[in-house]
């Protein structure tokens, strides 16, 4: 039998169109951009690299947490809008990081890329951020070359220059008149250019480095090398090591009774954080850093006492780090009301911020590296006591950065 023909009605049609316009403003919005307006109340999105592995695990959490900590105080948000995190190991692996930086640039598409620890992911995450025109703040890596040659308007650094704390040791080493020093570290950027940088400060106060020794990133086989110290008997040792291998190190310089007879000093990575496992090791340590127990500013106060609540631990200079580089951010999306394609204005208000850091007010040289006092710190008991001010105001020279 023929089946009778339905004819759609006029209010059939009606619900027809209506759902093939649905479907195409759908298509639409999937094709197009964003308009500004609307851009602005999706959610911020913050790629976190940072090593939650290995030797420096403890940094990256502690630059973590303190960076978090920011977002929830200022409630939830930055500049205004809500934050999104996307997170990857870096595992503080350099032969990971374009990889690692590419996956959060292209596949997450973050607005801004947040880390890390190591300067040698740090380099590749830069030149990952150059190419892709990313906003990148680093919130420990001191590589020189980021706020050097390769310095950029989208690159920014709440941390230090590793050159800055090495510096500012040499300098209180030649003050204090000791004409000799050996120095020890990993062979990479951060402990060459921190060593480079106490040469530097050491030799121009009079002093000479006669024998500058490193082993290979991350290890922590020592014992050969402190016994040569023991025989080149220099009147002191500078070394750059930090997080698990700092408390290795300072471990088995005092068991080897090092610490009796030659000083040790080195930048404050050496007992930042790492006081509790060191112990009596650690004892009497003269480190410097932008960062020091008993600076008793009204905003260290603040901070220390809610990083302790909310993480039952005490924060170190990491934190610090991490805490900034939201505040950094914060003024940045704040003077565009959230709008981060204003790109130019964004970074003019970052470069131009007074930061109100725990470490002290906190400002931007031309090539986006803190200027800071440098402190001169003592291990006492759990603490790295600030006893002076080491350097104050100290710029990193920036060498060949053209901003
Ligand atoms: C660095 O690789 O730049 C670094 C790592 C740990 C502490 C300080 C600096």
């Amino acid at each position: 039998m023929k089946q009778a023909q339905h004819q759609p009605s006029r209010r059939d049609m009606r619900r027809a169109l209506t759902a093939v316009a649905a479907a195409l403003a759908a298509m639409v919005s999937l094709t197009l951009p964003i308009a500004p307006a609307m851009a602005q109340q999706q959610k911020i999105k913050i790629g976190l690299m940072l090593p939650y592995t290995g030797t420096y695990a403890a940094l990256g959490n502690a630059i973590t947490n303190a960076f978090k900590l920011y977002v929830d105080e200022n409630g939830g948000k930055l500049g205004g809008r809500e934050v999104e995190y996307f997170v990857v190991d870096d595992e503080s692996d350099p032969s990971k990081a374009p990889d690692n930086a590419n996956k959060l640039v292209k596949r997450d598409k973050v607005d801004v890329l947040v880390g890390t620890v190591h300067s040698g992911v740090a380099l590749a995450m830069a030149k990952v951020a150059r190419d892709n025109s990313t906003l990148l703040i680093i919130p420990n890596a001191g590589a020189g070359d980021i706020t050097g040659p390769l310095c950029a308007p989208n690159i920014f650094r709440t941390s230090f220059s590793n050159w800055q704390p090495g510096y500012a040791m040499g300098k209180i080493a030649a003050e204090q008149k000791k004409k000799t020093a050996v120095t020890f570290t990993w062979k990479y950027a951060a402990g060459e250019e921190s060593t480079g940088g106490f040469k530097e400060g050491f030799e121009a106060g009079g002093g000479k480095v006669v024998k500058e020794m490193t082993l290979p990133f991350p290890q922590v086989e020592f014992q050969s090398y402190l016994t040569e110290i023991a025989a080149l008997k220099p009147d002191v040792v500078y070394v750059f090591f930090a997080g698990g291998g700092a408390v290795k190190f300072v471990k088995d310089y005092a068991a080897a009774g090092l610490n009796k007879t030659i000083p040790l000093y080195g930048p404050g990575f050496l007992t930042d954080g790492t006081l509790e496992a060191q112990g009596d090791a650690a004892q009497g340590l003269l480190t410097t850093l932008h960062y020091a127990d008993g600076l008793n500013n009204p905003k260290d106060k603040a901070f220390r006492a809610a990083y302790l609540k909310a993480f039952k631990a005490e924060p170190d200079v990491y934190a610090v780090g991490g805490y900034d580089a939201a505040q950094l951010l914060n003024v940045g999306l704040t003077a565009v009301k959230g709008d981060i394609s204003k790109r130019n204005e964004l970074v003019a208000a970052m470069e131009s911020a007074k930061i109100d850091s725990p470490r002290g007010p906190m400002t931007l040289s031309k090539a986006h590296n803190p200027v800071q006092d440098i402190y001169l710190r003592k291990v006492e008991g759990k603490e790295n006591k600030v006893i002076g001010v080491a350097v104050k105001a100290l710029a990193d020279p920036a060498r060949g950065c053209k901003l």
